[in-house]
């Protein structure tokens, strides 16, 4: 199968699995991070078809979308395998992904460019305009408030705090949101989070200006 058809075949397939999902990775962060991950890969020079399947496949592990992460793992799989991708470009995008869906990225960094590629693009779409909208979006899907002002803001929150709930759309900026302009992997994708990053502490000050918490803003 030519590789434009097998790109095709793919983003038509995630499009269809999820249209309508409603935990923040719906059809359209998919689109987005696969836009982002190509400008990404033409500028770093990293292999476009891996980085592109990559991309559309990449949440399709997470417990979030699926029952399991080994059953998104072995559909993908199969997925590529009933699409005649060779054996190492197989291996080399079920890599990514799995990586990727590490919380945290399993604390190592991805070790090509084609994964780094996509795990900046990622990560960009939980920055910056778009990914302000996403907190807030999923705050409230989880019944979080957007801020409350008793929480210590630059504090890492204990983990049983966050278990129980006891954060806030506000808190996450500081938790993540912030940090991972400084985890960028590649220059392209740095300089593509400083924008982004300058607009959520822009968005910070405003929402501690406009509460009266000067103080906490920075
Ligand atoms: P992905 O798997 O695409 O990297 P996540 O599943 O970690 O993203 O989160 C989906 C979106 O929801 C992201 O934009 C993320 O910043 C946001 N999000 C995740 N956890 C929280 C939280 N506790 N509060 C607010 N937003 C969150
Ligand atoms: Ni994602």
């Amino acid at each position: 199968m030519e590789q434009e058809q097998v790109i095709d075949a793919t983003e038509n397939f995630v499009r269809q699995t999820l249209l309508g999902e409603e935990s923040g990775h719906d059809w359209y962060h998919i689109e987005r991070v696969t836009t982002t991950a190509k400008k990404l890969a033409a500028e770093e020079g990293a292999n476009l078809f891996i980085v592109t399947l990559a991309a559309l496949l990449h949440d399709l592990a997470d417990d979030k979308v699926v029952d399991s992460e080994d059953e998104g793992l072995r559909n993908i799989q199969n997925w590529l395998l009933d699409h005649q991708v060779n054996q190492e470009d197989q291996e080399h995008i079920l890599m990514i992904i799995l990586h990727m869906s590490f919380k945290g990225g399993n604390g190592k960094s991805l070790e090509t460019i084609e994964g780094q590629v996509v795990q900046d693009a990622d990560r960009l779409d939980a920055i910056g305009a778009v990914g302000i909208a996403r907190c807030f979006t999923y705050a409230g899907k989880k019944g979080q408030p957007i801020y409350e002002p008793d929480l210590a803001v630059r504090q890492e929150m204990s983990v049983s705090e966050y278990r129980h709930g006891r954060s806030s759309a506000i808190h996450h900026f500081y938790e993540k949101l912030l940090k991972l302009k400084e985890l960028m992997n590649t220059r392209s994708g740095y300089r593509m989070a400083e924008k982004r990053h300058q607009l959520m502490e822009l968005y910070l000050d405003a929402f501690f200006e406009e509460i009266g918490e000067l103080e906490r803003g920075r």
